[in-house]
């Protein structure tokens, strides 16, 4: 049998280099793991658009379908910041999510034991935090026709339609009530019930599909209120299930609250091939992050997080993404410090290929 394919798409500014970090520990799971991967590497976002004038070339296109993973850096930089819309970076990296139809973005908000001070809440609101934000990533505002400037009466208008099917609803929230039933069976789907319809379907749809998953313990709450639920008390959560725009804020909140987003990975998962394996792309949380680009000041963490993530979720390797996660813990409790991580007395300043040493070392250990 073939090795599973592994599509790097790295993207701008710092994505270039933690993917770079990523190949080593990608390396280091062939060599010391047995764990063989065919990678190929290609571009988007700025990087496509210099290449190629597009932020996603039609083939790169065709190749994130027909691998078993993506693994995608950042897009964006000032550069690009004039280009037409179209011709935008995000626009590479969106057109990635709705081809591949990937509904359902997994974006883990967990506190490491070693950062809880670098938090902006007091320790004790966030020490232990593991929350699993499950946002629909392929429809709502993002994608909703009619969308566009237009004039009327002299006058600019600019228009987005917020708009879900049941059926939208409905697949992203079993995908957040199967997450839940692995965790601690406690759901709350947010939305805006109380001034949009798109919220009230989705309020329905998510409680027709809890007559499937009884044991799941299900909440409603509107999005504004969850977002100050989540500074005011975010222990009270394990898996929040909610639309593409409210997901996207809500879970820059929640990363903050774990201390750095240079931490967190994402995934995410669409309907499953033929082999049996999700459609699937990973990614960090954090951008591109121009302003330490070229510096090796960036934490590659929330990238190798994705690669485990990767491991468990594509390749059913759910005790080798462990083994990943838990060196990276090791690293951190050791005091290992990128620029962005908070550091004291008894921590060590590292670059962005100084924390993969670490982490490579923290792996061999582990063995
Ligand atoms: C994210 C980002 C993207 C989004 C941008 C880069 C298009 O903020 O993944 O959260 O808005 O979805
Ligand atoms: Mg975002």
């Amino acid at each position: 049998m073939s090795n599973p394919s592994l599509l790097i798409l790295p993207g701008d500014g710092i994505g270039q280099e933690v993917m770079a970090e990523v190949r080593r520990v990608i390396d280091w799971f062939g060599a010391k793991r047995d764990l063989q991967f065919d990678v190929s590497e290609d571009l988007v976002g700025g990087a496509a658009y210099d290449a190629h004038g597009v932020p996603l070339h039609d083939d790169t296109m065709v190749k994130a379908q027909e691998v078993d993973a993506v693994l995608l850096g950042a897009v964006g930089g000032p550069a690009y910041d004039d280009l037409d819309f179209s011709l935008k970076p995000e626009r590479g990296l969106l057109r990635l999510r709705k081809e591949m139809d990937l509904f359902a973005n997994l974006r883990p908000a967990q506190c490491f034991d070693a950062l809880a001070d670098f938090s902006s809440l007091k320790k004790e609101l966030v020490a232990g935090l593991d929350i699993m934000i499950v946002r629909e990533l392929t429809s709502g505002v993002y994608f909703g026709e009619p969308r566009g400037i237009h004039m009327e009466d002299n006058m600019r208008v600019g228009v987005n339609t917020q708009r879900y099917t049941e059926a939208e609803i409905e697949r992203g929230a079993r995908a957040a009530f199967e997450m839940a039933m692995k965790r601690d069976k406690k759901l709350c789907s947010m939305e805006k019930a109380n001034v949009m319809e798109s919220g009230i379907l989705w309020r329905d749809v998510v409680t027709e599909v809890h007559a499937d998953y009884p044991e799941v313990e299900l909440s409603h709450m509107y999005a504004d209120n969850g977002a100050m639920q989540l500074v005011r008390a975010p222990k009270q959560f394990d898996v929040i299930y909610t639309d593409n725009l409210f997901g996207d804020i809500l879970s820059d909140c929640a990363a903050m609250l774990t201390g750095s987003l240079g931490m967190l990975p994402s995934a995410s998962l669409g309907a499953p091939m033929e082999n049996g394996r999700p459609k699937a792309m990973y990614e960090p949380v954090h951008g591109s992050a121009p302003d330490i680009t070229g510096q090796g000041k960036a934490n590659p963490i929330a990238c190798i997080l994705s690669f485990a993530m990767a491991l468990r979720y594509s390749f059913d390797e759910g005790a080798e993404a462990a083994r990943l996660e838990a060196a990276i813990e090791k690293v951190l409790a050791d005091g290992v410090r990128t620029g962005d991580l908070l550091s004291d007395a008894n921590s060590t300043a590292v670059s962005t290929s100084g924390m993969t040493d670490a982490i490579l070392a923290a792996l061999d250990e582990s063995l």
